[in-house]
């Protein structure tokens, strides 16, 4: 087959970034340019000072600065980058469809069917085309249609090759995959196709870790892979509302039955919710394609895993307004952590957002810190719940002005300043640095009773009951 030596990358957000980072590290022979209609992000990405890139992700910017301006290029002019490129890959965003049919449930592919009809107005050669981003399974089969549909004789041949990094261990799940799948047609062309991108991921990873399937298994893969893993969190998460009842310990629970290698360890980590922007998205993706294809009962099974994901978030706001003598109004309660997850800047779906909400539903004054989010992020976070109120406890919350918002919400660049008088502390994100903070200080420059909500279960309990804090945590029978 063809050796592809120069590739493209529409969409330069937290997938088309550090994924292409890292092939163009690991294939230098390959001109590797990443293209965005966001001019900023593409400025951030070309910035010289590599603490400005876009995202932060551990061990990111080493890679950016060994390939960037040898063979990784940033830009904005994507018709050149699509008429230079043998192989083109699509990594713009797949939101949940805020409007019209399938609101709040299906994937909006306006972005994707942009593409489309700019890789068909622009491309003069034969292209691969592959499908990054999450898609509903068969959307190969509306990128056909689009691509072939100006009749120049210019041949596409469609994969699908979604990615699986999760945020803040990109670098480390892209250099050292449990798998690359690439799903391509039963064509000596799909054939091809599928072994021009197994070739570049070869340069890295082993055959045995890249597996090839038909286009419509993996693009379902995608959508199952997250639904079993949003899943498992929400049935532990599940079991730590009983052990909350009946004083078993949920981390205890985790172990016990994370030793079954038919369970396995990961991913059974009690939290506050899961967030980010793919669990709940794929999830009501999946939800949609059932309810679609008319299986109500599979599709109410998947919904329960949101549901419950939901009502964790609700039930750790509550207990802080119960605990809190069932009223936080005028209190100051300190949030640490942002993030929907440690190491990432990122925030979107954050569980965070949910349970500042429902308290300042109640009018509590909120004091955020987090080591990478922006005070400006989490006022843009907090005004698109505004705009946005959607899911099963939000909806029923009011509409708050920005101008109510900002008195009530402080965001703090010392961690310390944001627990100081407080009447609680939350922990929404699992920083590592929160565990190592001067607890005894915290406990001092707070309001008495101290309570402390570790909706992450990472700090020592028994150390801040002693120091006289009131500890609450996710499924430990307090
Ligand atoms: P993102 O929003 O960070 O990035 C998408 C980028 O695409 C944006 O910068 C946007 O400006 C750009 N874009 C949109 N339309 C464009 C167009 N027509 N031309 C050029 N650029 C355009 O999104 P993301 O988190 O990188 O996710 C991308 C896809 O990958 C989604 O389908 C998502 O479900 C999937 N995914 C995400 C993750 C993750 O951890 N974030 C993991 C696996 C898969
Ligand atoms: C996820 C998938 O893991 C990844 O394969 C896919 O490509 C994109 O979606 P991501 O959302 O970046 O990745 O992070 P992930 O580590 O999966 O965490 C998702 C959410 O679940 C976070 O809010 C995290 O805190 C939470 N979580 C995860 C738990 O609450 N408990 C766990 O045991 C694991």
């Amino acid at each position: 087959t063809k050796k592809i030596t120069n590739i493209c990358c529409i969409g330069a957000g937290y997938v088309g970034g550090p994924t292409m980072a890292v092939i163009a590290q690991k294939c230098p022979h390959i001109k590797v340019t990443v293209v965005d209609l966001n001019e900023q992000r593409i400025a951030d990405w070309n910035n010289a000072d590599l603490d400005k890139l876009p995202i932060y992700e551990p061990g990111l910017a080493d890679v950016v600065a060994e390939a960037r301006g040898r063979n990784l290029f940033f830009s904005t002019d994507v018709d050149k980058a699509i008429d230079e490129a043998e192989m083109i890959f699509i990594s713009v965003n797949t939101p949940t469809k805020t409007y019209g049919v399938g609101k709040g449930m299906a994937a909006d592919l306006k972005y994707i069917e942009l593409c489309a009809r700019q890789i068909a107005r622009v491309s003069k050669d034969d292209k691969i085309i592959v499908e990054k981003s999450t898609l509903p399974v068969r959307t190969a089969e509306a990128l056909r249609t689009i691509l072939t549909s100006t009749g120049n004789g210019v041949k596409f041949e469609i994969l699908s090759s979604p990615e699986f990094l999760a945020e803040g261990t990109a670098v480390q799940d892209l250099m050292n995959p449990d798998r690359f799948l690439i799903g391509g047609e039963q064509t000596e062309s799909g054939e091809a196709a599928v072994q021009a991108l197994v070739d570049i991921y070869l340069n890295w990873v082993p055959r045995e870790n890249i597996v090839t399937t038909r286009v419509w298994s993996s693009e379902l893969s995608k959508l199952t892979a997250n639904a079993f893993l949003a899943q498992r969190v929400s049935s532990i998460n599940a079991i730590s509302a009983l052990c909350e009842k009946t004083g078993a310990d949920v981390d205890e629970i985790a172990r016990a039955i994370g030793k079954d290698s038919r369970i396995g360890a990961k991913f059974l980590k009690s939290s506050v919710g899961f967030g980010g922007s793919c669990f709940q998205k794929d999830i009501l993706n999946l939800v949609y394609l059932c309810q679609h294809f008319n299986l109500p009962e599979v599709a109410d099974y998947w919904a329960q895993v949101v549901k419950m994901n939901d009502y964790q978030k609700h039930r750790f706001a509550k207990n802080i307004i119960d605990s809190l003598f069932n009223t936080v109004s005028g209190k100051k309660i300190a949030f640490l952590g942002w993030a929907f997850k440690k190491d990432t800047n990122d925030t979107r779906e954050t569980a965070a957002l949910y349970v500042a909400d429902e308290l300042l539903q109640d009018r509590a004054e909120i004091h955020v810190y987090d080591p990478k989010v922006t005070e400006e992020q989490i006022f843009a976070d907090l005004e698109y719940l505004q705009t946005h109120r959607v899911g099963q406890y939000v909806e029923q919350g009011e509409i708050m002005s920005m101008d109510e918002i900002r008195s009530l919400v402080t965001v703090h660049n010392d961690p310390y300043e944001a627990m100081a008088s407080a009447h609680a502390t939350a922990i929404l994100t699992e920083w590592d640095e929160f565990k190592s903070y001067d607890w005894q200080k915290v406990y001092n420059d707070m309001l008495k009773p101290a309570f402390v909500f570790d909706g992450r279960n990472i700090v020592d309990k028994k150390q801040l009951s002693e120091i006289g804090f009131e500890v609450y945590n996710i499924g430990k029978g307090n």
